[in-house]
């Protein structure tokens, strides 16, 4: 049967991903995050995921006001990178697993969490940063990607504990998969960061680093967390958090960290990462 072995935490800068291309990655501002990450891409040699379930957000690269889904799975064969502006990234396509994404759909649909499902869309920085931070420069992505996205673009976004419930669900559907599959769920975004108005440049490390905290130690209290909470604590842009609870619901009640890394600032934005182990 599939299982989970592991969840990561990561942010997804765009910064992130134009240091990576521009090979600007020993750089006295980069090196100290560009070092960090040869921890998880030594550790994810090892793994050799089959599948990661990547949870991130859409930034109105292909959703906008038109259409605006609050859990979204992606089915198709391959999602090709999206033009933001300066052309598409120089990353490989991603290739998806349409079986299990197909399987993922059907279980959460059928245990009460109606997942809207694409066939075809581009994924934007959300996905493909973390994609370059975990596995480096590379002709193809290791490993098949199931995207999942989350809106916390547009009012109102998931819960955090409805983001929690949904992890759970995901966790039930991955391992009623009949193949042996090694799958990860990856949850990016965040962590503390405001991108507009009199408080841009927003940034609260105690609180964040009360966040990584309590991924392992009281994840209740991040599920208990609201949405005023993160606005006020972790600027307009930290509920991205919300979708770290996803990867964390689907990991089960108790946990190992492997590996934690905070680092302020990368653009105007504080960088959280983690890496999780489920335990019995
Ligand atoms: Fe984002």
């Amino acid at each position: 049967m599939a299982r989970i072995t592991a969840g990561v935490a990561c942010s997804h800068v765009p910064a992130m991903g134009a240091a990576f291309d521009l090979g600007k990655q020993q750089e006295p501002y980069w090196q100290p995050v560009f070092d960090d990450f040869e921890w998880v891409r030594r550790w994810e040699r090892e793994q050799k995921p089959d599948v990661v379930v990547l949870v991130y957000n859409d930034h109105a690269s292909a959703f906008d006001m038109n259409v605006i889904p609050t859990f979204a799975l992606g089915a198709a064969e391959s999602f090709k990178p999206a033009d933001e502006g300066w052309g598409p990234r120089p990353v490989p396509d991603v290739q998806g697993h349409p079986d299990l994404a197909w399987h993922l759909a059907q279980c959460c649909i059928l245990d009460e969490f109606d997942l809207t499902i694409f066939n075809k869309m581009e994924v934007d920085h959300g996905l493909t940063v973390p994609l370059s931070m975990m596995f480096g420069k590379v002709a193809a992505w290791p490993c098949r990607v199931i995207p999942l996205a989350v809106n916390v673009v547009t009012y109102p976004p998931p819960t955090g504990n409805r983001c929690w419930l949904l992890g759970e669900a995901l966790r039930r559907a991955i391992e009623s998969y009949p193949e042996d599959l090694n799958v990860q769920v990856w949850g990016t975004g965040g962590m503390s960061h405001q991108l507009q108005g009199p408080r841009a440049g927003l940034i609260n490390a105690p609180w964040d680093n009360a966040f990584l905290d309590d991924l392992v130690a009281n994840p209740e209290r991040l599920r208990r967390i609201p949405h005023i909470e993160y606005l006020r604590e972790a600027g307009s842009e930290g509920i991205e958090l919300v979708m770290w609870l996803i990867m964390r619901g689907a990991l089960g009640p108790r946990v190992e960290a492997l590996h934690r890394f905070y680092h302020v600032p990368v653009s105007n934005t504080a960088l959280g990462h983690m890496v999780l182990k489920p335990l019995a």
